[in-house]
């Protein structure tokens, strides 16, 4: 079975049991200014998490590209399990059906629809905390006994196994560390107004016989289900997200969710059952490639493994990073697809791969994945052209950066120091090396880098740069952004617009917008194309405002406030508890961060070019202002 089929398995099994599908959505989050990438499969499902009604249903499941910022921060990519970018597949049940619906129908997915042998798997329940008022999650383990012993197996609960060990168990209970989960993390770190709650992992277990305990750092310590040895592996996480961080502590939400998340790399892993998810079909295409590149062997030496692990995780994100739009650049999302793709060019060079890979490797990728995400073959262009080009452009300056590095490494060793922040800004600057490449480099050095000295440069160039923008900016660029900044108030006016106008017993919610100089585009939820009358209303209707000249009005406020009096927004991933509120009087009322323009009639004549689908329930309109 290979990962294509497990991720249909799974979807066309959600199906059955009365789940509406929807596609991945963007790995850049739309009208979610906190947050840089989509991380997980519940982050574009917050608002409904939190109680507003989803146009399609209670039950909704889907194959979430994820990327997490972490692994690249952390280093955490080379060993078998962790990449940067992954697929999550989700199952929700917005206050529908709850653990014991969930449960059963884990263990009948992995046990009957993936066939995996149910003694291999372990599943950990929360503890309880008296301090947070959360009890004992007893109840998950009742449901997880009753499914074992429909397959004669005695399930016993164990608690504390990560002082004493397994001892015959198979449900294991740990605390919030392990088994809460929030986007924030344990429930200390969350914030007011934030979703969360216990969980129930499943673990797969390559077997005792891996011998990968004794050989770990974990060797004095007890091995079990959440022992990062590498003979467990966490495959799916189911999350009963019923509570909300308030002032006062936790309160359950008006409806209990699920919120259940499993690695489709890792599921796959255990079919195969190997610890190595760079050994699924997955990477197949790409790995080949490397070797042939290479003349190297994959999974022979330990530190070329490593960096074929990290030159296949890292270009595989770059390819859905840039088909998503994050471009390599300096700032942003951008910035991590440079950081990937020429730290990938920096462990090519380890291997002694010195020609030019990127496109043979993205071309991989795409053609791996692109039956199901449909949008890489039609990027396909983009993509292996953005990839190149940053590859040749870090490629100029690589060998002569290294040199240099190299030679500070040896002076400045020789002084015992870090390396000083004019030097680190001068690689980032000159060699186009990424600040955290650097510090990477010292630190295989032993050495740490002046993080202090190279902002305090990096903030002298900014302000060098920008007295030279301002002048170049009366050469047009001004008026570029000016045009965007209209745009986006007009995307006020076009919810508003679609509400009134087609909010006949439907629900119209806005699911995504990008906004260019030249142009909008406006997704929402609904479920047909709109009739020419209809588009011409709500041409009418954004005209009508323009026309009557209204003042776009801002006013700071708390979240609380900002929902009694019916603003429009994502209500969920508000970090901390002031929101702006743009109000169009008559018309529009939102949650946004802003720029806007100071009054509609600055807006010109709007104007629909053109309306499509984008998969199952969403529209796309394009729009231009004349
Ligand atoms: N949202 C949960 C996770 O990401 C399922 O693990």
């Amino acid at each position: 079975m290979n990962s294509n089929q497990i991720r249909k398995k799974y979807l066309d099994f959600m199906k059955q049991k009365g789940h509406a599908v929807i596609p991945s959505a963007s790995l850049i989050p739309e009208n979610d200014p906190t947050t840089l990438f989509t991380g997980s499969g519940m982050q574009p499902m917050v608002p409904y998490l939190l109680g507003q009604k989803h146009p399609l249903g209670t039950r909704i499941a889907d194959s979430q590209k994820s990327f997490r910022t972490v692994e690249l921060d952390e280093d955490t990519v080379g060993d078998n399990r962790h990449t940067t970018f992954f697929e999550m597949l989700g199952n929700w049940s917005l206050g529908d059906y709850f653990k014991k619906e969930q449960i059963s129908w884990m263990f009948e997915f992995l046990t009957q629809i993936l066939k995996l042998d149910p003694k291999r798997i372990f599943v950990t329940v929360y503890r309880g905390n008296k301090e947070i008022g959360i009890p004992k999650d007893k109840e998950s383990v009742r449901y997880w006994q009753e499914e074992f012993e429909k397959v004669a197996i005695k399930a016993k609960d164990v608690d504390m196994a990560e002082e004493k060990g397994m001892r015959g168990g198979r449900i294991f209970y740990y605390n919030e560390q392990e088994n809460w989960w929030s986007r924030a993390g344990i429930p200390q770190n969350m914030p007011i107004g934030e979703p969360g709650g216990p969980d129930s992992e499943m673990f797969w277990d390559f077997g005792e016989d891996l011998k990968i305990h004794e050989n770990s750092i974990y060797k004095d310590q007890p091995c079990h289900p959440a022992c990062s040895c590498g003979r467990f592996l966490e495959i799916g996480n189911n999350v009963f997200m019923q509570y909300k961080k308030t002032k006062k502590g936790f309160e359950e939400l008006p409806q209990k969710n699920i919120d259940f998340g499993g690695g489709l790399e890792r599921m796959a892993a255990a079919k195969l059952d190997n610890p190595d998810i760079f050994l699924t079909d997955l990477f197949d295409l790409q790995r080949e490639v490397l070797e042939k590149m290479t003349q190297k062997q994959y999974g022979k030496d330990f530190e070329e493994t490593k960096n074929f692990r990290i030159i296949m995780d890292h270009l595989r994100a770059a390819v859905f990073l840039i088909s998503d739009g994050a471009l390599p650049s300096n700032k942003d999302q951008g910035y991590f697809t440079r950081r990937l793709i020429r730290r990938s060019v920096r462990y090519a060079n380890k291997i002694n791969l010195k020609q030019e890979f990127t496109k043979e490797l993205g071309r991989a990728v795409i053609k791996t994945y692109k039956n199901h995400y449909k949008d890489l073959e039609k990027n396909k262009k983009k993509i292996l052209k953005e990839l190149i080009k940053e590859e040749k452009k870090f490629r100029k300056t690589l060998e002569k950066g290294l040199k240099k590095f190299n030679k500070i490494v040896r002076k400045e060793q020789i002084d015992n120091s870090k390396i000083n922040g004019k030097v680190a800004f001068d690689l980032y600057q000159t060699y186009g090396f990424p600040i955290e490449m650097t510090v990477e480099m010292a630190r295989e050095n032993d050495m740490d880098v002046d993080m202090e000295g190279f902002k305090k440069e990096q903030k002298k160039h900014q302000e060098l740069s920008r007295q030279g923008a301002q002048k170049k900016f009366k050469g047009g660029l001004a008026d570029a952004k000016e045009k965007t900044v209209k745009l986006h108030t007009a995307a006020h006016l076009v919810l508003a617009a679609l509400r009134e106008i087609l909010e006949k017993g439907q629900q119209v919610y806005q699911k995504g917008s990008n906004i260019t100089a030249d142009r909008l585009r406006f997704d929402f939820s609904f479920d047909r194309k709109l009739t020419e009358q209809e588009v011409e209303k709500v041409e009418a209707f954004v005209n009508q405002a323009i026309k009557e000249g209204i003042e776009v009005k801002m006013k700071e406020m708390s979240l609380q406030k900002a929902k009694e009096i019916g603003a429009q927004g994502v209500f969920d991933s508000k970090y901390g508890e002031k929101v702006k509120v743009y109000t169009i009087k008559g018309y529009s009322q939102e949650i946004c961060g802003g720029p806007h323009v100071k009054n509609t009639s600055e807006l010109g004549k709007f104007k629909i070019i053109k309306q499509e689908s984008v998969g199952s329930g969403i529209r796309r309109i394009k729009a231009v202002l004349e």
